[in-house]
Protein backbone atom coordinates (compact mmCIF):
# COMPACT_ATOMS: atom_id res chain seq x y z
CA UNK A 1 0.00 0.00 0.00
CA UNK A 2 1.17 3.16 -0.69
CA UNK A 3 2.92 5.48 2.17
CA UNK A 4 3.59 9.19 2.58
CA UNK A 5 5.84 10.93 5.16
CA UNK A 6 3.60 14.18 7.30
CA UNK A 7 4.68 16.07 9.74
CA UNK A 8 2.61 18.89 11.77
CA UNK A 9 5.24 21.55 12.33
CA UNK A 10 6.14 23.58 15.43
CA UNK A 11 3.57 26.12 14.37
CA UNK A 12 0.77 23.50 14.69
CA UNK A 13 1.96 21.79 17.86
CA UNK A 14 2.25 24.88 19.40
CA UNK A 15 -1.15 26.18 18.51
CA UNK A 16 -2.87 22.89 19.48
CA UNK A 17 -4.06 21.50 16.02
CA UNK A 18 -2.45 18.37 16.43
CA UNK A 19 -5.84 16.28 17.02
CA UNK A 20 -7.89 18.06 14.66
CA UNK A 21 -5.20 17.58 11.79
CA UNK A 22 -4.48 13.81 13.16
CA UNK A 23 -8.45 13.29 13.00
CA UNK A 24 -9.00 14.82 9.02
CA UNK A 25 -6.92 12.11 7.97
CA UNK A 26 -8.30 9.53 10.09
CA UNK A 27 -11.47 10.32 8.46
CA UNK A 28 -10.75 10.72 5.06
CA UNK A 29 -9.91 6.62 5.26
CA UNK A 30 -6.36 6.34 5.75
CA UNK A 31 -4.03 4.72 8.02
CA UNK A 32 -1.53 5.73 10.70
CA UNK A 33 1.24 3.01 10.24
CA UNK A 34 3.80 5.38 12.17
CA UNK A 35 3.63 8.11 14.81
CA UNK A 36 6.22 10.40 17.39
CA UNK A 37 6.64 13.44 18.98
CA UNK A 38 10.33 14.92 18.38
CA UNK A 39 12.55 17.57 18.22
CA UNK A 40 14.86 17.98 15.13
CA UNK A 41 18.47 17.97 15.15
CA UNK A 42 19.37 20.70 12.93
CA UNK A 43 21.42 17.77 10.74
CA UNK A 44 17.96 16.19 10.37
CA UNK A 45 16.05 19.05 9.23
CA UNK A 46 19.45 19.94 6.56
CA UNK A 47 18.64 16.63 5.46
CA UNK A 48 14.82 17.23 5.35
CA UNK A 49 15.12 20.03 2.80
CA UNK A 50 18.41 19.45 1.11
CA UNK A 51 16.67 20.39 -2.00
CA UNK A 52 16.00 23.56 -0.76
CA UNK A 53 20.05 24.18 0.26
CA UNK A 54 21.26 28.28 -0.93
CA UNK A 55 17.45 29.19 -1.55
CA UNK A 56 16.71 32.37 0.47
CA UNK A 57 13.77 30.40 2.69
CA UNK A 58 16.21 27.93 3.71
CA UNK A 59 18.12 29.31 6.89
CA UNK A 60 14.65 30.36 7.96
CA UNK A 61 13.21 26.94 7.28
CA UNK A 62 15.82 25.04 8.88
CA UNK A 63 15.09 27.36 12.30
CA UNK A 64 11.23 26.94 12.55
CA UNK A 65 11.65 23.44 11.35
CA UNK A 66 13.90 22.86 14.65
CA UNK A 67 12.30 25.49 17.08
CA UNK A 68 10.24 23.45 18.91
CA UNK A 69 8.81 20.05 18.88
CA UNK A 70 7.17 17.98 15.49
CA UNK A 71 4.69 15.09 14.83
CA UNK A 72 6.14 12.89 12.97
CA UNK A 73 3.73 10.36 10.79
CA UNK A 74 3.70 7.97 8.62
CA UNK A 75 0.29 6.99 6.59
CA UNK A 76 -0.83 4.81 4.35
CA UNK A 77 -3.76 4.25 1.74
CA UNK A 78 -4.65 4.10 -1.12
CA UNK A 79 -3.22 7.34 -3.15
CA UNK A 80 -2.36 8.84 -0.32
CA UNK A 81 0.64 10.79 -1.47
CA UNK A 82 -1.17 13.39 -4.21
CA UNK A 83 -4.19 12.95 -1.96
CA UNK A 84 -2.85 13.86 1.52
CA UNK A 85 -0.95 16.90 -0.34
CA UNK A 86 -4.30 17.91 -1.71
CA UNK A 87 -5.51 18.06 1.72
CA UNK A 88 -2.42 19.93 3.22
CA UNK A 89 -3.14 22.72 0.22
CA UNK A 90 -0.77 24.94 -1.07
CA UNK A 91 2.60 25.72 0.08
CA UNK A 92 1.50 29.29 0.83
CA UNK A 93 -1.24 29.52 2.96
CA UNK A 94 -2.52 32.67 1.57
CA UNK A 95 -2.98 30.53 -1.51
CA UNK A 96 -4.25 27.36 0.04
CA UNK A 97 -8.25 26.80 -0.77
CA UNK A 98 -10.06 27.32 2.69
CA UNK A 99 -10.99 23.66 3.37
CA UNK A 100 -7.29 22.72 2.96
CA UNK A 101 -5.39 22.64 6.38
CA UNK A 102 -3.03 25.03 5.23
CA UNK A 103 -6.02 27.02 4.18
CA UNK A 104 -8.08 26.61 7.18
CA UNK A 105 -4.80 26.92 9.82
CA UNK A 106 -2.58 29.05 8.20
CA UNK A 107 -1.57 32.84 7.54
CA UNK A 108 1.69 32.81 6.23
CA UNK A 109 4.28 30.67 3.85
CA UNK A 110 7.04 30.44 6.76
CA UNK A 111 3.99 29.19 9.50
CA UNK A 112 2.27 26.65 7.59
CA UNK A 113 1.38 24.60 9.61
CA UNK A 114 2.78 20.41 8.35
CA UNK A 115 4.72 18.95 5.33
CA UNK A 116 4.00 16.27 3.49
CA UNK A 117 5.99 14.45 1.07
CA UNK A 118 5.41 15.72 -2.77
CA UNK A 119 5.87 11.93 -4.52
CA UNK A 120 6.09 8.40 -4.02
CA UNK A 121 10.39 8.73 -4.05
CA UNK A 122 10.23 12.07 -1.48
CA UNK A 123 8.20 9.66 0.62
CA UNK A 124 10.34 6.40 0.56
CA UNK A 125 13.13 8.97 1.08
CA UNK A 126 11.49 10.98 4.00
CA UNK A 127 10.43 8.02 5.69
CA UNK A 128 13.70 6.39 6.31
CA UNK A 129 15.13 9.67 7.48
CA UNK A 130 12.60 9.84 9.92
CA UNK A 131 11.63 5.66 11.40
CA UNK A 132 13.06 3.12 10.95
CA UNK A 133 11.59 -0.25 9.42
CA UNK A 134 11.10 -1.22 12.64
CA UNK A 135 9.00 1.88 14.16
CA UNK A 136 6.45 1.08 11.27
CA UNK A 137 3.71 -0.97 12.14
CA UNK A 138 1.99 -2.94 9.93
CA UNK A 139 -1.60 -4.18 10.50
CA UNK A 140 -5.51 -4.67 9.51
CA UNK A 141 -8.64 -2.86 9.97
CA UNK A 142 -11.78 -4.07 10.54
CA UNK A 143 -12.99 -1.39 8.29
CA UNK A 144 -10.35 -1.64 5.69
CA UNK A 145 -12.93 -3.44 3.36
CA UNK A 146 -15.23 -0.37 3.45
CA UNK A 147 -13.26 1.98 2.54
CA UNK A 148 -11.30 -0.08 -0.62
CA UNK A 149 -12.90 -2.44 -3.20
O1 LIG B 1 6.19 22.24 1.93
P1 LIG B 1 6.00 22.30 0.43
O2 LIG B 1 6.48 21.06 -0.28
O3 LIG B 1 4.60 22.66 0.06
O4 LIG B 1 6.90 23.53 -0.10
P2 LIG B 1 8.43 23.62 -0.52
O5 LIG B 1 8.51 24.51 -1.71
O6 LIG B 1 9.05 22.26 -0.64
O7 LIG B 1 9.10 24.40 0.70
C1 LIG B 1 9.40 23.75 1.90
C2 LIG B 1 9.03 24.64 3.07
O8 LIG B 1 9.87 25.79 3.09
C3 LIG B 1 7.62 25.22 3.02
O9 LIG B 1 6.62 24.31 3.48
C4 LIG B 1 7.76 26.42 3.95
O10 LIG B 1 7.78 26.00 5.32
C5 LIG B 1 9.16 26.91 3.59
N1 LIG B 1 9.14 27.98 2.58
C6 LIG B 1 9.18 29.31 3.01
O11 LIG B 1 9.21 29.57 4.22
N2 LIG B 1 9.17 30.32 2.08
C7 LIG B 1 9.14 30.05 0.77
N3 LIG B 1 9.14 31.06 -0.11
C8 LIG B 1 9.09 28.72 0.31
C9 LIG B 1 9.09 27.70 1.25
MG1 LIG C 1 8.38 20.31 -0.59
Amino acid sequence: MERTFLMIKPDGVQRNLIGNIISRFEQKGYKLVGMKLMHISRALAEKHYAEHVGKSFFEGTVSYITSSPVVAMVWAGNNVVAGARDMLGATNPNNATPGSIRGTYGLDISRNVIHGSDSTTSAEREISLYFTPEELVDYSKNVDAWLVE
